[in-house]
């Protein structure tokens, strides 16, 4: 178990261009889906929101919207991750009812008053977009696992991709971008820096 979680974090790698014609299993893409589900979330609230576009007009448009990177348009599914925003609101009905869900009984009331100054003192759309990338982690996990490609693409638009899909702005943000499929490439050496000058033990 531990070696092979090693080896699949070996073998993934960023995808620059896929397999356009290649469709994915839809059972492998609730599969990734589910890993981004099951992800763990700050205070339990499920900051995300997974879009998934494969219809190839709008893949186009997308990959438009991410300064015409190529690994957006050919990919066979691109999962454009949303960053929940009102509904982090600890006046929301959303938030009340999963803090509810995480802090059930007595611990409701105390949660929710912690929850509250915790926002006050928070800028919250970056603190959901962070979440957001946790999910996308374990999602290209997943794939990798499959032995399906990804490529975390951060390097878009945000205006244009919610123009692309419709999204309201007061609701979502854009935390990004993530286009799977069976790559065109073979993966290229890990360059990774050492963990000697990664890591301070104290
Ligand atoms: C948050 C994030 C945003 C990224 N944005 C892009 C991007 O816009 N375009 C791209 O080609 N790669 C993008 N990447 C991929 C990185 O360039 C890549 O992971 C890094 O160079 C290491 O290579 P490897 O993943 O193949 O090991 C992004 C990665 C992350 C984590």
């Amino acid at each position: 178990m531990k070696q092979s979680l090693t080896e699949l974090f070996q073998r993934r790698f960023a995808c620059h261009l896929f397999q356009p014609e290649r469709a994915i299993p839809a059972a492998d893409l609730e599969y990734i889906l589910e890993a981004g589900r099951l992800s763990p979330s700050s205070f339990g609230l499920e900051p995300w929101k997974f879009v998934v576009v494969q219809s190839h007009d709008l893949k186009l448009a997308l990959q438009t919207a991410c300064f015409q990177q190529a690994q957006v348009g050919t990919a066979s599914a691109v999962i454009v991750i949303l960053a929940k925003l009102a509904e982090l609101s600890p006046d929301s009905e959303y938030a009340q009812r999963l803090l509810a869900r995480e802090y059930p009984g007595d611990q409701y009331a105390m949660a929710l008053a912690n929850y509250r100054n915790f926002c006050a003192a928070t800028d919250l759309r970056a603190w959901s977009v962070t979440q957001c990338h946790i999910a996308a982690a374990n999602m290209m996990t997943a794939t990798t696992a499959l032995g399906l490609d990804s490529c975390a693409i951060g390097g878009f638009l945000p205006d244009q991709v919610k123009q692309v899909l419709h999204i309201d702005s007061a609701r979502y943000e854009v935390a990004l971008v993530l286009p799977i499929g069976y790559c065109t490439e073979t993966p290229h050496e890990k360059r990774r820096l050492p963990l000697a000058d990664l890591v301070d033990y104290r």
